[in-house]
């Protein structure tokens, strides 16, 4: 099947898509708009979102995403933006209420339309959502981490005292005290790994894509910006891949293909803190050419 379709009926030959086109695809020349390997398409969807005659159809794509351009007032303006960079906050103070299913679906959406290295799209999402299974993923990411932290510890016994003292020997230790705190914690009624929250949202990849970490970022801020947007607070917890790294128990209770890697968990749900005032950061350092 051809990636592009040419309607040479509609067509002005204006050019805009020989321009437009990031695998330069299109060739006008001679009155004529030829294509140039057009396997090599990346689906970007830029020709035909900017043909002035809606001349370009990409069988692939959803035609009724091909929606008008937002006008500017109905997008946010710098300094809205700026204060929901700023709002969105870590949160790991959770009221017990469940989060509605569409406004999860809004967030999975909010990550489908992040950028992507070549357009490749290869993010998967896992969203765990019920209170059973959210206890069941609880379970079994502290229990991954205890686990974790006696091979850790076993290590560290055997390690020569100068790696001990080493700043990864001191990260180690720092790991250790965590995971026996957040064991302790849980065995008294107290989740200080998932924050109790009410809500999971998992990103996998395949193991066959090279450096996925940019592309995990940005979809991973558009969902965190997106939940506070819709009312909600959310974190990233770094602890629960390194327990699903760990476990296979773990992934497979969150059904993580056997080829794929877990890159990124965020918690989400109604927020039970208040906070009087944004926060201050490190001074930017940058240098400018
Ligand atoms: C990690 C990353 C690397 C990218 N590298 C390039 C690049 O080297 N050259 C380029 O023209 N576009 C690059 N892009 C842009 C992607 O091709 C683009 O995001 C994708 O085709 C989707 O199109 P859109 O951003 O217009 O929605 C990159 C995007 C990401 C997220
Ligand atoms: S942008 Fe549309 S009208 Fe212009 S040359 Fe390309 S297909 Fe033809
Ligand atoms: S969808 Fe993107 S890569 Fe494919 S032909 Fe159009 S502009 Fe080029």
């Amino acid at each position: 099947m051809n990636t592009i379709h040419i309607n040479s009926d509609k067509c002005i030959l204006c050019g805009t898509c020989e321009e437009v086109c990031v695998r330069r695809i299109f060739s006008l020349a001679e009155n004529a708009l030829t294509l140039t390997e057009p396997e090599s398409c990346i689906l970007c969807g830029h020709c035909k979102a900017a043909c002035p005659e809606d001349a370009i159809e990409i069988p692939a794509l959803d035609p009724s995403e091909f929606l008008p351009v937002p006008q500017k007032d109905e997008i946010p303006s710098p300094a809205m933006l700026m204060n929901l960079f700023r709002v969105r906050r870590s949160t790991r103070i959770y009221k017990d209420m469940p989060v509605e299913r569409e406004k999860l679906e809004q967030i999975i959406q909010a990550a489908r339309f992040a950028p992507t290295g070549g357009n490749l799209q290869a993010l998967r999402y896992v969203v765990v959502h019920t209170p059973d299974k959210m206890k069941a993923v609880r379970g079994l990411t502290i229990k991954a981490l205890t686990q974790y932290g006696k091979t850790l510890e076993k290590a560290m016994e055997k390690a020569p005292e100068d790696q001990k003292a080493s700043m990864t020997g001191n990260r180690m230790m720092n790991y250790l005290q965590m995971f026996k705190r957040a064991e302790a914690d849980y065995e008294k009624g107290m989740d200080r790994i998932l924050w109790d929250a009410p809500a999971l949202i998992v990103t996998h990849v395949s193991n066959l894509v090279e450096n996925p970490g940019v592309d995990v970022g940005l979809a991973g801020m558009q969902m965190a910006l997106m939940a506070e947007s819709l009312g909600l607070g959310s974190c990233f917890i770094g602890l629960l891949i390194m327990a699903a790294t760990y476990s296979r128990e773990l992934r497979s209770e969150l059904m993580i293909p056997e080829n794929h890697k877990t890159v990124t968990s965020l918690v989400c749900g109604y927020p039970d803190i208040t906070y009087q005032t944004l926060v201050g950061r490190n001074k930017e350092k940058v240098r400018w050419l």
